[in-house]
């Protein structure tokens, strides 16, 4: 670890609280000249610390860092053996995670960055993925399971994510089928997988499962394009949220993916769908379908009845759903 990130570590540990230049050296080990140092990159990176004469310095009680060390304080048990790395930006963590899985990561690999300087979205588009006020992740994943099965990662997933922020909100989050998270009618989550296929069997050599979460309203707000969908969790910053909910979101998710087989967060996915009972338009490139919605299947695939009549179950693919 740099003087820097075990400068970061010893303040978000005593956050409100003032500790001496010369405290901080003597426990680091390193020199006064040093420690300032750190401090002033930090504060240059936005880091909310405080300087004052014959105090100290001092983290901010709100602010919302995303370390290995504030994601590790969260992290249960058994996910503490977990391979996490925590950048401050990264083109995309998918892109990142792909390449280490290429060279042969293990599963539960995890890349965690404060920004996406190219973020993935669905269908081909880009993600938003501004500093300072989302949040970014991918596991790698190496899963026994045929490519048709890699739905009920996603799925898994968005969850995993409505459950983090239940556990540190009173926010009630609700998932459009299949993956969106939607607070207040606004999309405050995506969920990406992309899976590489073995050529043996055409069962799935990996999978890295990327999630993003719009934690806070960007500076400047949301742009143009996505201003009247996107959405952020939280008015305001919480302390540690992004340390938190990261934790959570993998502990969640490891504990779902590890009892697949009892396809344990099917209940838990039902209950959060929305839309369920209502009028919607299916929409498949520029073709559009309306239909009622009633529900989703054990396999994550939509339920519907068109107006002849007739029910079908769709595979998420290529579609995506929007109210009438
Ligand atoms: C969507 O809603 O279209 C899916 C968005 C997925 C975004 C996440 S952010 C972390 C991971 N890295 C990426 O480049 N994309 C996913």
């Amino acid at each position: 670890m740099s003087v820097k990130d075990k400068v970061l570590e010893l303040l978000d540990n005593s956050k409100g609280e003032y500790l001496s230049g010369e405290q901080i050296a003597e426990k680091l080990g390193c020199t006064r000249g040093a420690v300032w140092k750190a401090v002033k990159s930090l504060q240059d990176e936005g880091c909310a610390i405080s300087a004052v004469t014959n105090k100290g310095y001092c983290m901010n009680v709100d602010s919302d860092i995303i370390s290995l060390a504030g994601v590790k304080k969260y992290l249960e048990p058994q996910q503490q053996g977990l391979d996490i790395e925590v950048h401050k930006i990264v083109t995309s963590t998918n892109t990142v995670l792909r390449e280490r899985a290429n060279d042969g990561a293990a599963e539960g690999k995890v890349i965690i960055s404060g920004e996406q300087s190219q973020g993935k979205g669905r269908l081909g588009r880009s993600f938003f993925s501004p500093s300072d006020s989302g949040l970014y992740m991918s596991i790698l994943l190496r899963p026994d399971m045929t490519a048709a099965d890699a739905v009920k990662i996603t799925t898994a997933a968005a969850v995993s994510v409505a459950m983090a922020i239940e556990k540190y909100s009173e926010l009630k989050p609700s998932i459009k089928w299949v993956n969106d998270i939607y607070i207040n009618g606004r999309k405050i989550c995506g969920i990406l997988t992309e899976a590489s296929l073995s050529m043996e069997n055409g069962g799935v050599e990996y999978a890295v499962l990327g999630i993003g979460v719009n934690t806070y309203e960007p500076d400047g707000g949301f742009p143009d394009e996505i201003k009247d969908i996107a959405g952020a969790v939280f008015k305001n910053r919480q302390s540690d949220m992004r340390n938190k909910l990261a934790a959570e979101i993998i502990n969640i998710f490891m504990r779902l993916y590890r009892s697949f087989g009892e396809n344990s967060f099917y209940p838990e996915y039902r209950k959060r769908l929305l839309w369920v009972g209502e009028r919607i338009n299916i929409i498949k490139g520029s073709v559009i379908t309306p239909a009622v919605m009633l529900g989703a299947d054990e396999n994550c695939r939509l339920h519907v009845r068109y107006d002849n009549g007739k029910e079908e179950y769709v595979s998420s693919g290529e579609i995506s759903i929007r109210k009438v």
